[in-house]
């Protein structure tokens, strides 16, 4: 008997649009389901891009472990770096639902062959990084990725809907830090605003080029994996952001941002584009030093995943002997 042919269109048009329906209804396409070439590529990119930025987003914040100033504070931010790895492996396994290898996808991001985000580049030079990363970058984070929990594809909006409960737990971190710094001595005071005036601009870059410059965004947004423009989201950040540096007593390092009463937003200098391509292209203040570190921990710790397979397997086979 052959499979009804309403129910399980086989031919590439009839499965084509019903597709096509299901991104019009706004419901979500699972694994299991027929989806263009197109579609599942750029996924894969999208996805695998934001799990390397999760990974490689543990090392400006993990170098300050050893020098956390309390126990508390290296409590937090153990926790916090933590949280990170897990949100890379969920995002991994993500894109392995769509028949992509997690193995595969670390050897691409070594060889440089796909990327992460562009914030991850820059130095932690003081402690007062720790805060300004968790308050603007893992905030600028919350902004971008709050509307992928509504993504068409339904595994990474799922893993989106955790991920977003811990990066508001890691802004809140963040903000709780520079507000205990804003409140000690005059030192701690011009380090929080030195960590401002480093980090607010590359902030802005992550919301990726402007509109008009930005080809795939389009199609993106057609196909519901995008909900927001880059610019309407970065105009979202900016806003959210300026009431928040007020209430902390820093000072935002542009001389053009002004609230424009007409249409109720904080206006913005112009970005400098051209950093943003030098540090996406690998010429970052520490581009070089983040992909070394990742090569290195592939490289030493291949024995922990070696061993780890073949106890899986060997735990397999005898699982099969016993049902035997
Ligand atoms: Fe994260
Ligand atoms: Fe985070």
């Amino acid at each position: 008997m052959s499979a009804p042919t309403l129910d399980r269109p086989t031919d590439e048009a009839a499965l084509q649009q019903r597709f096509d329906a299901t991104i019009a209804a706004d419901r979500r396409i699972e694994p299991r389901d027929w989806m263009p070439d197109g579609y599942r590529k750029t996924l894969v990119r999208q996805i695998a891009q934001h799990a390397h930025s999760e990974i490689i987003g543990m090392q400006p914040e993990g170098d300050w472990l050893l020098a956390a100033p309390s126990l508390r504070r290296k409590a937090i931010l153990l926790a916090k770096v933590q949280d990170e790895a897990g949100h890379g492996m969920y995002l991994y396994s993500a894109a392995e639902t769509l028949g992509a290898d997690r193995a595969d996808l670390t050897d691409k991001l070594i060889e440089q062959k796909q990327k992460y985000s562009s914030i991850f580049n820059y130095p932690t030079l003081t402690y007062a990084d720790v805060g300004v990363i968790g308050w603007l970058v893992d905030g600028a984070a919350i902004c971008n990725q709050v509307p992928l929990c509504r993504s068409s594809y339904g595994p990474y909006a799922r893993a989106m809907i955790r991920i977003c409960k811990e990066e508001s737990f890691h802004q809140r971190q963040g903000y709780e830090l520079l507000m205990t710094m804003m409140g000690g001595t005059e030192e701690q005071r011009a380090m929080v605003q030195d960590a401002v005036d480093r980090w607010w601009w590359p902030s802005l870059m992550m919301f990726g080029p402007p509109d008009d410059d930005s080809p795939n965004s389009a199609q993106s947004m057609a196909w519901g994996i995008k909900r927001h423009s880059n610019d309407e989201l970065r105009q979202r950040y900016v806003d959210m952001s300026v009431p928040q540096a007020q209430f902390l007593g820093v000072t935002l390092p542009d001389p053009d941002l002004h609230w424009d009463e007409e249409t109720g937003h904080w206006r913005f200098g112009p970005i400098d584009w051209a950093e943003f391509k030098q540090v996406v292209s690998g010429n970052g203040p520490a581009n070089a030093e983040r992909i070394r570190r990742r090569r290195a921990a592939r490289d030493d710790n291949a024995w922990v995943t070696e061993a780890a397979t073949a106890y899986a397997r060997k735990h397999a086979g005898a699982v099969t002997e016993g049902a035997a």
